[in-house]
């Protein structure tokens, strides 16, 4: 009896952790938003609206980005060590590198 007492105690703990860490915000979104990603990319798959009022389009939006890039990809471009169509990030990114590989995991989530 004291083994099934351990197990379900076991259990129950796993299950309100899991809980808690599927409804935290990812980290990786909250940089997203930190570091004004949104003022040019919306990615509305997570409802996040692109910020700025002045934009002309919403071409960029990120919304399966991870479809077509994986997080080491993401990174590198952030670093401007990759390319689009032959042109680097026009944004200059200004966090840490922990800061840009978490930014760059979340993306790769989003397909
Ligand atoms: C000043 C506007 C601007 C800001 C701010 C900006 N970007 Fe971009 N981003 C662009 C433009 C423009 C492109 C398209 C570049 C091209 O096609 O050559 C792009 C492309 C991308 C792409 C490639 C998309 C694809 O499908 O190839 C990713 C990923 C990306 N940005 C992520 C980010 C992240 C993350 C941030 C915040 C740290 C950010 N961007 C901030 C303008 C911006």
């Amino acid at each position: 009896m004291k083994l099934f007492f351990k197990i379900t105690l076991t259990l129950l703990i796993l299950i309100v952790f899991g809980a808690a860490v599927a409804l935290a915000e990812h980290e990786g979104l909250a940089k997203y938003k930190y570091f004004g990603c949104a003022s040019c990319h919306s990615v509305k798959s997570a409802g996040i609206e692109i910020t700025d009022p002045s934009a002309k389009n919403d071409s960029l939006d990120l919304s399966t980005v991870g479809k077509d890039h994986n997080k080491e990809w993401l990174s590198n471009y952030l670093k401007k060590k990759e390319e689009v169509n032959g042109k680097t990030h026009p944004k200059v990114f200004m966090g840490t590198k922990e800061e840009r590989e978490v930014i760059s995991d979340w993306l790769s989530t989003l397909k």
